[in-house]
């Protein structure tokens, strides 16, 4: 008899990036049309020359090898919550800090710390893939948030996720600047939620992983500087994006206390601690790296000038409707027509490569997920040419 697979898993979607990639076997290339990958949000350059040099250091030495304290090296711990106390203008401390096996993972241990089965999380629409499939998995249930589009992107509504809470919601969830929408979230809509959330003591989950791609002022919001906001505000961070680093796997959130001691048991039981040779490697950038992240985010703010001009006639009647860190959210012009099949059709006959939105959500078969993090401005100027040669006629 076969064994018996947790009815939850069973109920997760598939991972949808490997399944995706199934459609590059009919991908549309031709010698002067190389295929256009925009479908992970991977950057396109390798980690700084002194960053390989520093962990190439690191592993030559014995200890490397051993385990860190659980929530991670002390030093580091420190830097980074002096990092969020300057960035956010606010009071972090170490022991508010907990550095991770990557962003993934402190969402993971946030969420588990809060939610059991048949509590309830608000989830804005659309959203991370992972970040559902993980409540899924824990028996969580997911209340959809609608966003509404507008000049500034696409926002959620305090006062709607107000009428959504109930007796089991245990948290709201934010992402920005958001996956899939790059849109950047207001310091005043932030403080709004956080109000909400405070109010009726759920808490309030901010996933920050690509903040390095927004300009150093303002900070993204004031929370930090609020004296509640150990009472019930997660950030959740990743040194994937900002360090090129998605293979050494390392993160971090900041919580307070009570949180903080769930985190601890969690942290323990699944990873121990972070890898070693990781957490020296995110010190060394924090320490050494604040230039060569500025540079890295200014090729990106280039890339969303160039997709604004590239966009600006609605190429193919595809329409951007929302840009930002890595992300462009294309409404496609293909009306009656699945997500799924235009994002196929353009793999076939462009070589262009996206995610169709219901990967990301309800609601969302109008559009299109461009991660243009992989390409660079040329690249951007090639996807609109190759977009408006797919015209919807
Ligand atoms: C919003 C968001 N959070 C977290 C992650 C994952 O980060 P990590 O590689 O550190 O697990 C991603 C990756 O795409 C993301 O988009």
């Amino acid at each position: 008899m076969p064994v018996r697979i947790n009815p939850n898993i069973m109920a997760t979607a598939e991972p949808p990036i490997p399944e995706a990639m199934g459609w590059l076997a009919e991908a549309g290339v031709t010698a002067d049309r190389p295929l256009l990958n925009l479908a992970q949000a991977v950057p396109s350059y390798p980690p700084a020359e002194k960053l390989r040099e520093a962990m190439a250091d690191a592993a030559r030495l014995a200890e490397t090898a051993f385990y860190t304290p659980i929530l991670g090296i002390e030093s580091l711990r420190e830097r980074f919550a002096q990092t969020l106390s300057n960035d956010y203008r606010g009071q972090v401390d170490a022991e508010d800090v907990a550095i991770s096996a990557g962003g993934n993972h402190a969402f993971c241990m946030a969420v588990m710390a809060l939610a059991g089965p048949g509590d309830e999380i608000i989830v804005p629409q659309p959203c991370y893939f992972n970040h559902e499939m993980w409540c899924t998995m824990q028996g969580i249930r997911v209340v959809p948030l609608p966003c509404h589009a507008g000049p500034e992107g696409l926002l959620p509504d305090p006062h709607e996720a107000e009428s959504l809470i109930g007796p089991r919601t245990r948290a709201i969830l934010l992402v920005s600047p958001n996956n899939p929408t790059g849109t950047v979230y207001s310091p005043d809509l932030v403080q709004a939620f956080f109000d909400l959330a405070h109010r009726k003591q759920i808490a309030l989950l901010i996933d920050e992983t690509y903040r390095d791609f927004l300009p150093d002022v303002p900070p993204p919001h004031r929370l930090f500087s609020d004296a509640r906001w150990r009472d019930g505000f997660v950030h959740l961070y990743s040194f994937s994006k900002a360090y090129s680093l998605t293979g050494y796997r390392i993160g971090a959130l900041a919580a307070g206390p009570r949180i903080m001691d769930a985190i601890g048991k969690i942290a323990d039981t699944v990873t121990i601690c972070p890898s070693h040779i990781g957490q020296l490697a995110v010190l060394y950038g924090l320490e050494h790296l604040g230039d060569w992240k500025r540079a890295r985010r200014d090729e990106m703010t280039n890339r969303v000038v160039a997709l604004d001009q590239a966009f600006a006639d609605n190429p193919g009647g595809f329409r951007l409707r929302s840009r930002g860190a890595f992300f462009a959210y294309i409404e496609h012009p293909f009306k009656g027509q699945s997500a799924a099949n235009v994002a196929r059709m353009l793999v076939r006959e462009q070589a262009v490569f996206t995610l169709p939105g219901p990967i990301f959500g309800i609601g969302q078969e109008r559009y299109v997920r461009a991660a243009f993090a992989n390409v660079d401005e040329a690249g951007i100027h090639a996807l609109a040419r190759r977009l408006d040669a797919q015209s919807a006629g």
